[in-house]
This record gives structure tokens, sequence and C-alpha cells, in this order.
């Protein structure tokens, strides 16, 4: 079940209870996005737009303001163009279906829209927003008048500031959505442990991991299926997926399932042929010791960057102690001598969109965790062939990445159906040979 039309209603409530009187907040949902001549990429509804209406056809805006009813404009109903497209929603169900009081066809925007800037003080959008960005100019456009005109072009504000320190906090019906998304994640990467074959492409292993996601009744991904074999899995984002994948090696899964708009976001490793090999798993021990020591600094009243530091001390302390890295601790530390090892940060706010909206920094300094953030954990060693590693190192690449919300007292974390104890997996990979 998706949320019902009450819970995006009293979202709109409380992003109008922020605004000031007389403002005037217009977001645009997406548009379609052409893939080639005629035919449409899958169309993913705008996450601010989602948000607050739940609405989930391209085209629409939503209009709000404090002392006059929500209204959203929507497609128009059009049997002719519905027989090739698709069904529309139509002005006339607005109200029944998502609980928007007001409601009119594209075809007026100009109309609407004008009328709403008329008697506004102030208007804000989502700047990052082209759509609404454009729609909002194009309107600015046809006041009459310089004085009005100048009046309204420096009355904007960034309706994203508002919006989205409300989405950084998630309610708990949105973590219930998310710890789906977690469960169907994590059952695509138990599938993917339990069927990979040496010699598959790293394509056909991404394929049962979706077609996992799909069965489970998730409609689309959160992001790009990475599936890396060997030294692929030193790429971050690789998405080619082109290679074979070769007994001896591991492989690196970053997937998502999206349930309802929100994202999961799972990275396990582990080898292709069941079993690690001492190189492997000396380096994946020192990972994963990263992990669980960085899921510890998950609670509330620590900064966000408090979990990214421990990784980087316990990943540090492993690459000396496995010679890869010469000299003390304090000294690799101050020298950032991991760099070349690990070079993204540990997590990230995740949500409706999977590098989620929110703050990181306030006045120069981190944010604290509030019960109600969900982040991933997600440290990493990579190893590449072209590295200054130990021979017996290169060429493997090892991330671990969790999702997690911050409770009242500490964590709960949302994908841990599937296993990244080292014994666990080869022993779930044994089950399944
Ligand atoms: N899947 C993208 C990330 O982990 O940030
Ligand atoms: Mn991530
Ligand atoms: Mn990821």
């Amino acid at each position: 079940m998706g949320l019902p039309s009450f819970v995006f209603e009293s979202r709109r409530a409380r992003v109008k209870a922020s605004l000031p009187e007389g403002t005037v907040a217009i977001v645009a949902a997406h548009a379609e996005v052409t893939r080639s001549r005629d035919s449409d990429y899958p169309f993913r509804q705008s996450s601010d737009f989602w948000y607050l209406t739940g609405f989930l056809e391209p085209d629409a805006v939503l209009i709000l303001r404090q002392d006059t009813p929500d209204c959203l404009v929507v497609r128009p109903n059009d049997p002719e163009a519905e027989v090739w497209t698709g069904r529309r929603l139509g002005p006339e169900r607005v109200h029944s279906r998502l609980g928007i009081p007001e409601a009119y066809p594209l075809t007026e925007l100009d109309t609407v829209l004008d009328k709403a800037l008329s008697t506004a003080v102030r208007v804000d959008y989502p700047f990052d927003c082209i759509r609404s960005t454009r729609l909002v100019e194009a309107a600015f456009q046809r006041v009459r008048g310089q004085k009005r005109k100048q009046q309204l072009l420096s009355h904007r504000a960034d309706l994203s500031v508002i919006l989205h320190a409300h989405r950084q906090l998630k309610s708990p019906e949105e973590i219930d959505l998310m710890r789906r998304a977690g469960e169907i994640s994590a059952k695509g990467h138990v599938a993917a442990m339990q069927q990979v074959q040496p010699g598959m492409t790293e394509d056909q292993l991404a394929s049962i991991v979706e077609h996992t996601f799909r069965m489970e009744g998730s409609p689309s991904l959160a992001y790009q299926t990475i599936v890396g074999g060997g030294d692929n899995a030193c790429i971050l984002h690789y998405i080619d997926r082109t290679d074979r994948l070769r007994s001896g090696d591991l492989v690196l899964i970053d997937a998502g399932c999206e349930w309802h708009g929100y994202a999961g976001d799972i990275t396990r490793t582990f080898p292709i042929n069941g079993q690690f090999t001492g190189a492997q798993r000396a380096l994946y021990d020192v990972v994963l010791a990263a992990q669980s020591a960085a899921l510890a600094d998950v609670r509330p009243g620590l900064s966000i960057r408090a979990y990214h530091e421990t990784a980087v001390r316990v990943l540090t302390q492993g690459l000396l102690d496995l010679k890869i890295l010469k000299g003390s601790l304090v000294e690799a530390l101050d020298t950032k001598a991991y760099l070349p090892y690990y070079m993204h940060g540990t997590g990230h706010l995740l949500g409706l969109d999977v590098h989620d909206v929110g703050v990181y920094e306030q006045q120069g300094e981190p944010i604290t965790l509030q019960p109600g953030m969900v982040v991933t954990v997600e440290p990493g060693l990579y190893l590449s062939k072209t590295s200054q590693a130990p021979a017996r190192y290169r060429g493997i690449g090892i991330r671990i990445e969790d999702d997690v919300v911050v409770t009242e007292t500490g964590h709960e974390v949302l994908t841990d159906a599937v296993p990244k104890d080292p014994e666990a997996i080869e022993s779930l990979m044994r089950d399944h040979r």
C-alpha cells in the first residue's frame, strides 16, 4: 500500500505553515523525456512533487497558498490520446482521488498561474527544478507593469530549503516504506549470491537481482545496478557490466529497488566461486570491521561526519596491518594516505532520491544526526590493478553498504536480511550449489 491522501495533505499543510503570508508556492511535476525518436524513457515523477501530492502523471503543476485551497493543474481527459498513452486522472477526479480541492486542465495553466501571482507577495519554487523555474519565469514575463514585475522578481525564494528540510526527516509511514525497499533490495542480493556462476556476464547477474525486485512488486530501480567482477569493482559507479565473471575473483553488486518512490541502496561483495581467497578475506575483514565500527556511530546526537571518520580510522589501521601502507596511524591519517584506496565518503542521506536531499552542514559545521534521518553506511577498499598495493591485493574492490534509520535510542538497519559476515556468505553460497 502506498500512502493515503491525508499524508500528502498534511505534508502540504506543514510546508504552507512554514511560508510567510501572501506566498504562492509552485511545484511542477516532471515532463516525459525522449529516449529515441518517439519513445520515452520510463517516466519517474519529480521527488518533490511526489512528496507533496502522491500523483504520478507527468506535466502537472501544484499551486499552494496559505489562504486559498490547494490547487492542481493536470493533463485533461482526452479519450483519443488515452487509447495510445494510457489513462489520465483528469481534473474531475483530482479531489476524490488526491484530496486536492481545486483542479484545472493544463489548457488553463497560464490563466491559473497568472491569477495566483496577481495577489502574491512572494513566489517560492524549487530552484533546482527546471520546469518549475521555466513556468514561473514565463508567468513573470506576462505580468503587466515594470514595477510589479520587479517586485515579484525580487521576492522569489527557493522552496527547496523548506521542502528538503521536511524530506530529510522521515515519518514512521515513510520508514515503513523504506523498510520494505530494504527488504526487497536484500532479496535481490541474496538471489545473486545463490545463483551466480563463473562465466556469467556481469549483466546477467544484474538481471537476477533486478528480476527479484520485479517479482517482489517493485517496478523500478533506485539507480542503475552496478555489478563489477574483479578489477571492475574498483570503478565506483561501473555500469557497463560487459565482462564475464571469473572464478577466483570477487564480484561487487551495488543495487537497490524503489518502493513507492523510496530507495533501497545495498552493496555486497562476494566470491564468484563461493570461497574467499586469503588476500580477499584479509581485505574483506578490514572493510567489515570498518562498517561495523561506523554503524555504532550512527545514533542521535553524533555528528553526521563521525561515522566517516571512524570508518577511515579502521580502514587505515587495516591497511597498515596488511603492510599496504607504512608508518604510524596518526601519520597516515594526517597525510590521508588511505585516499588511493578509499576515495569516497562513508554514506549519504537516503529517501525519495538515492542521494537524498537535505543539508549535511549548517554554518560550516556538520549537522547532528536526528531520529528519522536515514543514511547509508558504505565503507570500501579499492586496490586496482594499477595501484601501488602489493601484488597479491591488486584487482580487488570491496564495498559493504547498508541503509540505516536513526532512532531515538540508536539506529535500525533496514537491510540486514542479506548476509555480510564472510562465513555466512560462504555458507549461503555452498547451500545453493
Ligand atoms: N548506489 C550509489 C551509492 O551507493 O551511493
Ligand atoms: Mn549509497
Ligand atoms: Mn550504493
